[in-house]
């Protein structure tokens, strides 16, 4: 790869945080189209509504998207896909993204319906019980690991000693549970799937995720990826999570928390179970996207609310929460490309809400190095305000009939 590099002669171009440089080769993306547009990159499909475009785009190319990405405050800049071009459903996927976004268009300029978030003493209880301690003892054991990279020498070891922690964990729950290791084509790492069976209407899915692996992609780094921020963090949230909701009242809906495989090469575990929930028509009413946590770049009390691929009525139901148990900042920013699992489910037509820890301009800078471990600067204090997030939608979104109106 290094020499790959030098063989460009781009060996002198500034990289803040390059990206997938151990497969840089010709590849097909997506891309926010304003920025295709501003390169000047061919566009073989454009959507306008959503403002995102399809491109096969060489290394060259490739940098010069992050560079303008790092320029205005975007992060990897575009999203890798792992098919080759030709076999990418780019028209069908780009359709259905129109017709999610041209929904999501009306509502944000006629919401007919406010959310709102009533203050239960039960939850306020249960928010107590989240342990800052058990979070950290997780993020510092999952970080142990040498790597978690689903393209590693052992892609699964980690996931299952996680999947037995997550046994141990329910070993006290008190409501029907099933863990399974979901095998997947593009990759030979496996997800981790927890369902929690609903009392009353066990077909209406409440969907917590995040993705258990991370990647080391400096170009003059090893295979050392700790991954503790991205993403042990968000791991580990769901794990305290779980803990809690399992010693409670059986919720009315079917709760779900994922642990998805592949999501650095191209969110390949969650696009595969997104796709077979929408084949298999599933009603999931809420995904939750938990991926960084635990870096409070923007200030202890400010979170990030991204607002492409998600959905305005999640984001006014997390701003309805805000106000009834967090009272914190909430600040909306963009990704500007499919970031991470949460877009596997948005384009498959399921809403989505993705809070995270900084803005894109206070990110942590040390994700995907070897370097991204446990430090002074990370807090577990910042990061309960995402394990607050998961179970008060756990407690509440999954006790009510409160759904997407459209
Ligand atoms: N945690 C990052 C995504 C992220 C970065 C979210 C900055 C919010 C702000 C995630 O793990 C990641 O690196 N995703 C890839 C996506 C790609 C492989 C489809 C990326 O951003 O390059
Ligand atoms: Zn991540």
């Amino acid at each position: 790869m290094k020499i790959l590099l030098f063989a460009l002669g781009l060996s002198n171009v500034a990289l803040a945080h390059p990206s997938n440089l151990e497969n840089f080769t010709t590849k097909p993306i997506y891309a926010d189209l304003r920025d295709l547009r501003a390169l000047e990159i061919p566009v073989l499909a454009a959507e306008e509504t959503s403002r995102v475009g399809f491109a096969v785009v060489t290394p060259e190319m490739q940098l010069r998207i992050q560079e303008r990405a790092h320029q205005v405050g975007k992060c990897g800049g575009f999203e890798s896909l792992p098919e080759a071009p030709a076999l990418v459903p780019y028209a069908e996927t780009l359709q259905s993204l129109k017709r999610q976004t041209e929904k999501d268009q009306f509502y944000l300029k006629a919401p007919f319906q406010l959310v709102s978030v009533a203050a239960s003493p039960a939850i306020t209880a249960a928010l107590g019980e989240l342990s800052s301690s058990r979070l950290q003892a997780d993020v510092q054991w999952l970080s142990s690991f040498p790597n978690r990279y689903d393209k590693g020498t052992s892609p699964n070891v980690a996931v299952l000693e996680l999947k037995a922690r997550i046994e141990q964990i329910l070993q006290n729950a008190k409501m029907p549970y099933q863990v399974t290791l979901i095998d997947h084509k593009q990759t030979e790492q496996k997800s981790i799937r927890v369902h929690l069976e609903g009392s009353k209407n066990p077909q209406e899915i409440v969907v917590l995720g995040a993705h258990l692996d991370s990647i080391n992609q400096a170009w003059w780094g090893n295979d050392e990826a700790p991954g503790a921020d991205d993403n042990a963090s968000g791991s580990s949230n769901l794990l305290d999570i779980l803990r809690v909701v399992s010693q409670k009242t059986q919720p009315q809906r079917s709760l779900e928390f994922f642990w998805y495989a592949g999501e650095e090469s191209g969110l390949l575990g969650s696009s595969e179970i997104a796709q077979a929930y929408k084949s298999a028509n599933k009603t999931v009413v809420a995904v939750l996207q938990l991926d960084m946590t635990l870096f409070p770049g923007a200030g202890e009390m400010v979170l990030g609310s991204m607002t492409d691929f998600t959905s305005p009525w999640l984001r006014d139901y997390l701003k309805a929460a805000n106000e009834t148990y967090l009272h914190i900042q909430i600040v909306e920013d963009e990704c500007g490309y499919g970031c991470s699992d949460h877009a596997s489910w948005y384009r498959q037509g399921y809403p989505t809400l993705m809070p995270f820890e900084a803005t894109m301009r206070t990110i942590n800078s040390r994700m995907h190095s070897a370097d991204d471990r446990v430090t002074p600067e990370m807090s577990f204090g910042h990061s309960m305000i995402y394990s607050k997030i998961g179970l008060i939608m756990a407690m509440d979104l999954a006790n009510s009939n409160e759904k997407q109106p459209y």
